[in-house]
């Protein structure tokens, strides 16, 4: 049985330029679904599953993130002293132990395979590692990378996280050719980041939760960057592939929201504030006076 993954990878190094003017000052990655950053969000799915190392590969302007972790002190004794406990609570899940976390830099975002090998003198040989990308959401009974580790447990090698996207919408993915099979894992033939309209092998799209072996970080230290410039993580895994080592899709239970686009975003934010405990149902009231009224709902 191949040892339990407990080492995630969160590369955050990213420009976020789809968010701009508020990712000029503000990593995307602390920006708010509801009441949680982003970041909040991988950080307790990588807990749920059995992560107890975390390593995060920043960039310039990201520093906002590294004091999200740490504790704070002045707001814990305001928020003692207001009788708050159940936000004390709250800012307990946000920091992290001392040991348990570390920082590497991409000094330029030279694509998210780059961003991944930053890391490598933190992984040891024969370590297999997880790879979480925040901007993608999972909303998930059983979180997804545990039902990921779960799975990998019997089938060793490596893993990434699938599902099936409309065709028309395989060119803005990576997208797996895989052996057919109903299962949630399937075995992969290959992987093709971005194919031409009309060429993708199969609408089964790569999402951001990855498990690696440590020989893909080798494939990327050849730092082969493809047409559009990047040096491209499924590029490196399709080498597994072509290798001869065995890579597997997971198609998760769970409902994926592409929050690295505001479009994504919005309907995170829609569906996660309909969830909320205490907002839930304000919000839902809410929605239902809108549905029905004529014309915008503020002067453009
Ligand atoms: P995206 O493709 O969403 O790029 O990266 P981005 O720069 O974050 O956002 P846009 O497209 O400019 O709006 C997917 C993930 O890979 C990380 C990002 O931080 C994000 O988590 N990434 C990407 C890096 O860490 N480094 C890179 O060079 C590129």
């Amino acid at each position: 049985m191949p040892r339990r993954v407990t080492k995630a990878v969160f590369p955050i190094a990213g420009l976020g330029t789809r968010f701009l003017p508020a990712t000029k000052s503000i990593p995307k990655e602390i920006m708010t679904l509801v009441d949680r950053p982003l970041i909040q969000y991988a950080i307790d799915e990588a807990r749920a599953a059995g992560i107890t190392e975390y390593i995060f590969v920043t960039s310039r302007g990201k520093s906002a993130l590294e004091d999200y972790f740490d504790d704070a002190p002045e707001l814990e004794l305001a928020v003692r002293e207001k009788g708050r406990t159940e936000l004390l609570q709250e800012l307990d899940r946000t920091t992290m132990k001392s040991g348990t976390i570390a920082y590497v830099r991409q000094h330029r975002p030279l694509g998210l395979g780059h961003a991944v090998w930053c890391a490598r003198q933190l992984i040891s040989p024969n370590e297999m590692f997880a790879v979480i990308l925040p901007d993608d959401v999972i909303a998930a009974e059983v979180p997804c990378l545990q039902q990921m580790i779960e799975a990998h447990e019997e089938t060793g090698g490596c893993m990434v996280a699938t599902m099936e996207v409309s065709p028309d919408a395989t060119s803005t993915y990576g997208v797996l050719d895989v052996d057919a099979g109903t299962g949630p894992v399937v075995a992969v033939r290959g992987l093709i980041e971005k194919p031409d309209p009309g060429t993708a092998p199969s609408n089964l799209a790569v999402i951001g939760r990855y498990i690696l072996s440590p020989e893909v970080l080798t494939g990327l230290a050849r730092n082969e960057a493809s047409a559009d410039g990047e040096i491209h993580l499924t590029d490196a895994i399709a080498n597994e592939v072509g290798s001869g080592r065995k890579v597997y899709g997971y198609r998760f239970d769970g409902q994926r929201f592409d929050c690295g686009s505001k479009a994504g975003f919005l309907q995170a934010t829609v569906a996660f504030g309909l969830a909320h405990d205490e907002l839930g149902h304000e919000f839902a009231e809410y929605l239902k006076r809108i549905r029905t009224k004529d014309g915008p709902l503020i002067a453009k």
